[in-house]
């Protein structure tokens, strides 16, 4: 036994693979590697499952001896093993839930099955004392979604896109300028240098409700604007399309923040996901809860993409009887070996 107490995170529920140790002493992250497959997925425009699930198989022990020597650690520092079960591309979590379930048998320590949407809603409070109701908007590229988090077992959905995710919205969008992909990132780049008037965006309603948000209808007047340029578009029209659409993206979130904001007395607003790491919606969600006096936490940039160090926090936030496979199936076997 070693006196170090680690959780390890596990998460290869999409296109990265990340394995992080987190200090449940000092409730501190002490290593959190990502390993992503952005070279494998970029030459067909968008993420390949089979190519996914296949990248893991070859990373998986390397990113996770890179993430034990980054804490200078050992095997027997990691006292309980957190693994993202769902959702997620299936090839893919079944590549990170047998290693988990693996290593946890082969080391006797618990085992968590963590959803990889919780790890995204609580990654603002990783390392910060999570203070309940909060507001929570996970936006990334499968998911846009508003939650009202009274504790760990108790989330509602309170609002949501009708359609397309946020990251989705920008990748496709990035697809039809040819800017490769991810992107998301290339878009918040060059937007920083257009002006984000030059193209019209109507504001989006969603019939069902004010809390519901859409970005497939943006994606179509994005479409047409380009099929009213020129042929060939300009570097400055280009610079312009992607202010106005990001623009349009962010606005449209922010008009849903503040409605829902509104509706009930939350102790704070936290935004986290691959999206949360746009430059114009970080500043925007900062404005707007600024201007309604409720603290505004976002993802430090390391926890917003798919990360590790989420998933093992949320294990720590659960109580023992959450474990998948408890210390008592452990200690059978044990006796078994022993035997
Ligand atoms: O959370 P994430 O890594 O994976 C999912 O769980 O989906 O999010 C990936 C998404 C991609 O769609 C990517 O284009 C988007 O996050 N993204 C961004 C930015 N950085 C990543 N979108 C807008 N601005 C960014 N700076
Ligand atoms: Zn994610």
């Amino acid at each position: 036994m070693t006196g170090k107490n680690y959780i390890l995170g596990i998460d290869t529920s999409c296109d990265d693979t990340s394995f992080a140790l987190f200090d449940v002493a000092t409730e501190h992250v002490i290593s959190n590697v990502i390993s992503s497959q952005t070279e494998v997925h970029a030459p067909h425009g968008g993420i390949v499952p089979e190519l996914a699930s296949r990248a893991h198989l070859e990373n998986i022990s390397l990113v996770f001896h890179e993430a034990l020597n980054k804490a200078d650690a050992t095997l027997f520092d990691i006292k309980a093993i957190a693994v993202t079960n769902t959702p997620g591309l299936i090839g893919c979590l079944l590549v990170g839930t047998s290693f988990a379930r693996s290593l946890a048998y082969r080391l006797c320590v618990p085992l968590y099955a963590v959803n990889h949407l919780e790890g995204h809603l609580f990654s603002p409070f990783i390392e910060k004392k999570t203070e309940f109701p909060f507001l929570g908007l996970v936006v990334s590229g499968g998911h846009t979604a508003f939650y009202r988090v009274m504790g760990l077992d108790e989330i509602t959905v309170v609002g949501q896109t009708v359609d397309d995710a946020a990251g989705e919205a920008f990748d496709k969008c990035a697809k039809m300028l040819g800017l490769g992909y991810p992107g998301g990132p290339v878009i918040d780049r060059l937007a920083k240098s257009g002006n984000n008037k030059a193209f019209a965006y109507t504001k989006v309603k969603v019939k069902r409700g004010e809390q519901y948000l859409s970005f497939s209808g943006l994606k179509t007047a994005a479409y047409l604007h380009l099929q009213n340029l020129e042929e060939n578009i300009s570097e400055k029209q280009k610079l312009d399309f992607c202010a106005s659409f990001q623009h349009a993206v962010v606005e449209s979130i922010c008009d849903r923040l503040q409605f829902l904001l509104d509706q009930y007395d939350y102790k704070s607003f936290a935004m986290s996901g691959g999206v949360a790491m746009n430059s114009l919606l970080r500043k925007r969600v900062q404005e707007v809860c600024a201007a309604r006096q409720v603290p505004c936490v976002i993802a430090a940039p390391a926890y917003c993409a798919d990360n590790g160090a989420m998933i093992a926090h949320v294990a720590h936030l659960k109580k023992p009887e959450d474990q998948l496979m408890s210390l008592e199936t452990l200690a059978t076997k044990k006796k078994t070996m022993s035997a």
